[in-house]
């Protein structure tokens, strides 16, 4: 019988107790995104603060691969934090029931009643919105102690990480609303409205204004010239003294100036839209420092990203735990480090068009030769928010390890296909002998080189004639 969340926690922290007391080794695996890195930390430094035995590894994705090793490993018990999902036989027959996974990607039903399984889905919440993997890996580092509460903070980053801020005005729903409400009640967490412009502690105005994507403004969105034009027009400083300003730096006034030039210049465009999405709810803990990239929470998730992505994850887990010191400046140039990397990647796709090819429902892109793998996720973001792919499925493939092929697919703004990514990818990946899963609107999957025609062939089967394809919505 499936257990209530209440239950499930209870027996995680009787189970993690029993552990401790009798100096068990335990091990976290988690992925190595901003949700992976968030949930391992968080429950890493429960448990370290426990008394535990702990140490934490990540993870690209839960294959056979990292199940034998954990099993050659030989630690005493498993923690699997935004991995996992389908994967519970397999751990049952590779590690007894020496294991748990806290998660919230989407699961079979037939997970549902493993009670080492403790993902969202299986409690009624929906873990595409609601909670993420940091969500639930707050919750059982507080069924764990009440004192972890201070965690919140944490498991607010992970939300956005994972782009949860999906409520009005981009705010939180559901258990992500009572996280940020904690943190926010104990003085962890401040929430305003304001501009939502990227980098709001840390980038240069310009730079801000160029690189914030959503909305995309055209003609301005990707054109730093435009931008210098438009802040100094509308009689914004752009430096004090010899510091570039950054968007936390502007006064009330300047940003109702800001919004009054924008506004004007995108009024043949869709200009109350932009509005629409260019002002929301900013997170903010005010325990760090003034322009640090860790103050802003949607920043901070960024550099989380940015660690995974660049094969870092190490530097984020130190910061999420709370070193402030020499991972402070790591963390720091792999942000700029990631910058980069994005930029070449979308400069190459946009010029060598032949990676490109479209439908009405759906674009290709081959990223292959060019984009690493750990990067597929945030370009694929990245495409799906263009204005020019409005509407459409993204997906983007490039190569994997060992002869494989890695996908990411995304759902566009204003997509409305009725295709389910998650069972897409799922199907399709099975059908070739390959991985796959994730989210309605975000997902992954991994086949081998030689399956590629053929699940290319069925990608573009279902996405185009999804009407037909009741088994993949
Ligand atoms: O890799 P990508 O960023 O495109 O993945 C999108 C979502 O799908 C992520 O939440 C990821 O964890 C999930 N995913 C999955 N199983 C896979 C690949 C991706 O659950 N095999």
């Amino acid at each position: 019988m499936v257990q209530s969340l209440d239950e499930s926690l209870s027996n995680f922290s009787d189970r993690l107790s029993e552990l401790i007391k009798s100096k068990k080794d335990i091990q976290i695996i988690t992925h190595i995104d901003c949700d992976g890195i968030t949930s391992g930390s968080i429950i890493t430094k429960s448990l370290i603060r426990a008394g535990a035995k702990v140490t934490a590894k990540t993870a690209k994705e839960m294959s056979h691969e990292v199940i034998r090793q954990m099993r050659s490993d030989g630690r005493d018990f498993y923690i699997i934090t935004d991995l996992g999902g389908g994967f519970a036989g397999q751990l049952d027959e590779a590690l007894g029931h020496n294991w748990f996974v806290l998660d919230h990607h989407e699961i079979p039903p037939e997970e549902h009643d493993n009670p080492r399984v403790i993902n969202a889905w299986k409690y009624g919440i929906d873990g595409g919105s609601e909670i993420c993997a940091g969500g639930m890996a707050y919750l059982a580092a507080k069924s764990i102690d009440r004192n972890n509460s201070d965690l919140a903070q944490i498991a607010v980053v992970s939300a956005l990480g994972d782009r949860q801020d999906v409520g009005e005005k981009k705010s939180f729903n559901g258990k992500n609303a009572e996280i940020a409400e904690e943190a926010k009640s104990a003085g962890h967490l401040q929430v305003d409205m304001d501009l939502l412009l990227v980098g709001r502690e840390t980038r240069p105005l310009v730079d801000s204004l160029a690189f914030t994507s959503q909305p995309f403004i055209e003609g301005l969105t990707w054109n730093r010239d435009a931008c210098i034009s438009l802040l100094t027009s509308a009689g914004i400083g752009l430096k004090d003294g010899g510091r570039w300003r950054t968007p936390s730096d502007l006064t009330d006034d300047e940003k109702r100036q800001l919004i009054e030039a924008i506004t004007k210049y995108a009024s043949s465009q869709n200009a109350s839209q932009i509005m629409e999405e260019l002002i929301g709810y900013t997170y903010t803990f005010p325990s760090e420092e003034r322009r640090s990239f860790l103050r802003d929470a949607r920043e901070f998730s960024t550099m989380l990203n940015s660690c995974g992505r660049i094969g870092r994850a190490g530097v984020g887990i130190a910061i999420c735990m709370g070193d402030r010191n020499r991972m402070l400046q790591e963390g720091e140039n792999i942000l700029v480090e990631y910058r980069k990397m994005i930029r070449d990647y979308m400069n190459i796709l946009s010029n060598e068009r032949w990676r490109i090819s479209g439908s009405a429902n759906c674009i290709m892109v081959n990223g292959e030769g060019i984009i690493p793998e750990t990067m597929t996720g945030t370009i694929s973001s990245l495409l799906a928010g263009s204005p020019k792919n409005a509407g459409k499925i993204v997906i983007l493939r490039t190569n994997g390890e060992e002869n494989t092929i890695k996908f990411s697919s995304r759902k566009s703004i204003g997509c409305k296909s009725h295709v389910n990514l998650s069972v897409l990818m799922k199907t399709g990946a099975a059908k070739f002998n390959g991985i796959g899963g994730g989210h309605d609107g975000a997902a992954g999957a991994k086949i081998t080189k030689d399956k590629l025609d053929g699940f290319l062939d069925f990608i573009e089967d279902s996405v185009n004639g999804s009407q037909n394809q009741n088994n993949i919505k």
